[in-house]
């Protein structure tokens, strides 16, 4: 059995075309439209792409992008002091700071100074406690746009399976565990000091690879039938992409995201996801 291929590049174009309809019902609604403020410090090159891709996508949907470029060697008072005036901007709905910052800046310092209202990402505690509590939220956007898949495929009510994700990260782990087990999961997260991950896995109904480590996941840790979600992507020396989990699992599974093509068009489309809600619940 070859698996069906979870297309995120097709469900993404979708998500995007209902949220321009979306964006120009709020602009006659409000006579305004959701601003997005995306704030890049120093030229990581992969930050420059995922930035770029970023802008673009919000204004095609459109909102209005608003661009924020740092030297490498802003220090945290001039980026602290730049996320007190977008806070304080009512024409700002949201606030993306790209990680990761440039050494010797203090992450988490800088997105707990999000207000949590504009907080896009879903990083800020107040949202990550919301989340963890069930209460309304804005969710990380990776996990988020997982959480659509999951749901594309097996429906939003998943009492009586199995979910495994493999990695504990602020951004994806955690974030898609508390997600899974709101709609009735029953949640293994697996990460390094794991005892036989593959053993847990093969047990999973549905299994997220979210560890940074090409074809971490084999393909017979899969239990034949089961949903594959990859969020891994991983540059070979050879220069091509590369999920978490080997390819071979596409023989195994029941359906299961490609690298590229799967997780990744999601985090955007789910930015702009997020964007909109922030800007329609400070409206409320
Ligand atoms: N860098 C890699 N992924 C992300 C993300 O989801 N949000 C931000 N702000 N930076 C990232």
């Amino acid at each position: 059995m070859t698996a069906h291929r979870i297309d995120g590049k097709a469900f993404a174009a979708k998500l995007r075309s209902t949220l321009t309809t979306q964006v120009a019902d709020f602009k006659s609604a409000h006579d305004c439209v959701p601003g997005l403020a995306v704030v890049l410090v120093g030229e990581d090159p992969a930050s420059q792409v995922y930035v770029g891709s970023k802008i673009k996508q919000t204004q095609e949907v459109g909102m209005r992008s608003i661009e924020h470029r740092l030297a490498d060697d802003t220090d945290q008072a001039t980026l602290e002091t730049l996320i007190d005036a977008l806070n304080a901007d009512d024409s700002i709905d949201g606030i993306l700071v790209q990680l990761p910052l440039p050494a010797g800046l203090d992450s988490s310092a800088i997105l707990d100074r999000i207000d949590p209202a504009k907080d896009v990402d879903g990083f800020h505690p107040v949202n990550v406690g919301a989340l963890w509590t069930g209460a309304d939220a804005l969710v990380p956007c990776t996990p988020l746009g997982c959480s659509l898949m999951v749901a594309d495929t097996l429906g939003d009510d998943l009492s009586g399976l199995h979910a495994v994700v493999v990695g504990r990260s602020n951004i994806v782990g955690k974030p898609i565990s508390a997600l899974l087990q709101k709609m009735n999961a029953t949640v293994t997260m697996a990460h390094s000091r794991t005892a036989d991950i593959a053993a847990l896995c093969r047990d999973a109904d549905i299994v997220v690879a979210a560890v940074g480590r090409p074809g971490f996941v084999k393909a017979d840790w899969i239990k034949p039938g089961a949903t594959v979600i990859d969020v891994g992507i991983n540059r070979l020396d050879t220069g091509k992409l590369v999920g978490d989990v080997d390819a071979g699992a596409f023989e195994v599974a029941g359906a299961m995201t490609p690298v590229p093509g799967g997780v990744g068009p999601m985090t955007i489309a789910c930015l702009l996801t997020n964007t909109l809600r922030a800007a329609v619940l400070r409206r409320a």
